[in-house]
């Protein structure tokens, strides 16, 4: 689950969050939907707590996060969430492929199955042909979808995706529908900031929450 009470992100010039409250259930499915600007970005980091609110409560997947020191922070991610950043946020020198299976080189995970895994993921959206081109060389979409694929591999309970389709075309949306539905039917809590109507029309959510009043 995702819980916020009354948090509040100020910055020294602006404050993108302020006494916003949500509660999503284990298994849910929610989409945050508001004008650019409205602090969806901010709200997803603060989730991930790759961010801490400057007030408020925050507890994700039966962890109170919104103190957490850094050290315990990145454990908390590592274990719980998996983030598809706005901006991709990929290592442009890295493959495609290093970046994918990122995430597991901190497990146990032997390196076949790591591979294996990153191409089933890669096959899905389509970029197991770019496995082995730096992610910097990719275009927009396809950087999308290896930051969906990073995103995924660890089959985080928690998966956090900042306008997921904003550079994806109406069948590479579907597929990543598809991948949603799948998450969803696993019993796993999705996030989704997103204003388009393939997604929010889609009948996937269960709920839309607003950033704006
Ligand atoms: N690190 C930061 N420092 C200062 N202001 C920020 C920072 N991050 C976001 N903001 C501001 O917070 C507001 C909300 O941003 P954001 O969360 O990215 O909204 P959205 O994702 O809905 O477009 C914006 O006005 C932005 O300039
Ligand atoms: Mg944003």
């Amino acid at each position: 689950m995702i819980k916020f009470i009354s948090v509040t992100k100020r910055y020294k010039d602006s404050v993108p969050v302020e006494d916003f409250s949500m509660e999503i259930s284990a298994g849910e499915t929610a989409i945050l939907s508001g004008r650019s600007g409205s602090g969806k970005t901010t709200i997803l980091a603060l989730a991930a707590a790759l961010t801490r609110p400057t007030s408020g409560s925050i507890e994700v997947n039966g962890k109170q996060t919104a103190k957490l020191p850094e050290e315990f922070a990145s454990l908390f991610r590592r274990e719980s969430v998996g983030i598809i950043f706005q901006n991709y946020n990929l290592m442009p020198n890295l493959s495609t492929l290093d970046n994918v299976t990122l995430p597991l080189l901190p497990t146990k995970t032997p390196f076949r199955q790591q591979r294996e895994r990153a191409f089933e993921l890669m096959e899905k959206l389509g970029i197991d042909n770019k496995a082995k081109i730096a992610a910097g060389r990719l275009s927009g979409g396809e950087q999308q979808r290896a930051s969906i694929a990073r995103a995924l591999i660890n089959n985080p309970p928690i998966v956090l995706a900042d306008e997921p389709t904003s550079n994806l075309d109406a069948k590479l949306t579907d597929k990543l529908l598809e991948i949603f539905a799948g998450i969803k039917a696993e019993g796993r809590t999705l996030l989704i900031a997103t204003h388009d109507k393939a997604i929010t029309e889609s009948g996937i959510a269960d709920k839309i929450i607003r950033t704006e009043k």
